[in-house]
This record gives structure tokens, sequence and C-alpha cells, in this order.
């Protein structure tokens, strides 16, 4: 008997109706775990094992393999701050320190308040907009410190409930990697990848 609510249970067999074997279906499932619990649990990732065929040890095997599964509860806003070669070059270690001191949350960490998670990320590939950062997934580019410290005060004072990459960009952002050309009106809900399938997207915010 599944631990997931009717509206879960039916997105899980959308999501495993894309795939010609249920196991493949081990990675949309995660995020459809993590979005139902805040984070990946020990009970939702053997909820998967269950949907998929995989054996508990398989699921969480690939859980802990990718850095986007979070395996401990995150704050309502994820906020990732590239620090590869590019960004490292044009301020990305300066741009995590205004992060870390604005939001008082370390690399790795999130606030007793489940406010913000911080952490630093390996190239997002933006790197023509360097520094890149991101909140929950959605992009940010060209930010100076200032502007990454202003954004962190817009989320903690704002509390927006969905985040948008076009529009925190116009306010935060500086050069971009180039002329996207079509405007995003996508949101994210949530410390995950905005995908419709998984619940984790608001069409229209902007
Ligand atoms: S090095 Fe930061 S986005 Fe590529």
């Amino acid at each position: 008997m599944s631990l997931w609510p009717a509206e879960t249970q039916e997105m899980a067999k959308k999501l495993i109706g894309r795939y010609p074997d249920p196991k493949s279906a081990v990675m949309p499932l995660l995020y459809l775990a993590m979005r139902q619990d805040g984070y990946l649990t020990e009970a939702g990732m053997r909820e998967v094992a269950s949907w998929t065929g995989h054996t508990p040890a398989q699921v969480q095997s690939v859980a802990t393999f990718y850095g986007m599964f979070k395996t401990e509860r995150l704050g309502d806003y994820l906020v990732s701050v590239c620090t590869s070669i590019s960004c490292m070059l044009l301020g990305g270690d300066e741009v995590l320190d205004a992060v870390e001191d604005e939001t008082g949350v370390p690399h790795g960490e999130t606030d007793a308040e489940g406010l913000f998670s911080v952490e630093h990320v390996e190239c997002l590939g933006a790197c023509g907009g360097a520094p890149a950062m991101q909140v929950n997934y959605e992009l940010v580019e060209g930010s100076t410190p200032d502007q990454a410290r202003s954004l962190c005060r817009w989320l903690r004072e704002e509390r927006p409930e969905a985040v948008n990459t076009d529009a925190m960009q116009e306010q935060f952002g500086g050069r971009r990697s180039f002329d996207w050309a079509i405007t995003e009106d996508n949101s994210a809900v949530g410390p995950y990848p905005a995908f419709g399938p998984y619940g984790t997207l608001r069409r229209g915010d902007t």
C-alpha cells in the first residue's frame, strides 16, 4: 500500500507511463518523493523502490550520487552559487561570501527557521553570464555581491511563493550569457527543479 496521497500516486503513474520499463522512472520519482516529503526520507526512497521495482539500496545509490537529490530537509529557498572557474574568475567566491553573510547560512547548511539553504555548486552552464547563481534552480546571471545580498533580502522580506528567472534577473542580475529572446513565464515552487509533472512548476506568473 502506498504512503503517498492519491494526487502524488497519479503523478507517479503518469511518469512511469512515459517509460518502457518502470525502473527508468527512478529519477523523476525521486523528485516526486522530494516534493512530497520536502526531502528524500528513507520511507520516500522505499516508496520509489516499490513503484519502480528497484531494491531500496539501488534507489538510495541513485539518490546519493546526484547532488540535486537532497537527503536532508531544505529551506524554502535553496540558493546555489557557482564557484567553478569562469565564475570564480569573475567574482563567484565573493558572491558566495555575500550570500552566506546575508543569510547567515554557510555552504551545505540550512537555517533554523527553514528559510534558506545555501550551497556552492559546479558549473551551471551559464559561464557567459558569470558569476551565476540560482534560487530554487532558477538562474540569475552576472550579479555583484551587493545584488546577491539584495536578492537574499528580497527573499526574506517578500517570501515569494514562486521564483522566476526573468523577474529575478531583471531586479538582481547583470550581464547574461545571451539574449534568450523568449520570456520565461514559468516559476519554481519550492527548492526543487520546476517541472510540471512533479508539481513543482507554476505557469504564467509573469
Ligand atoms: S563556471 Fe559558473 S556557470 Fe560555468
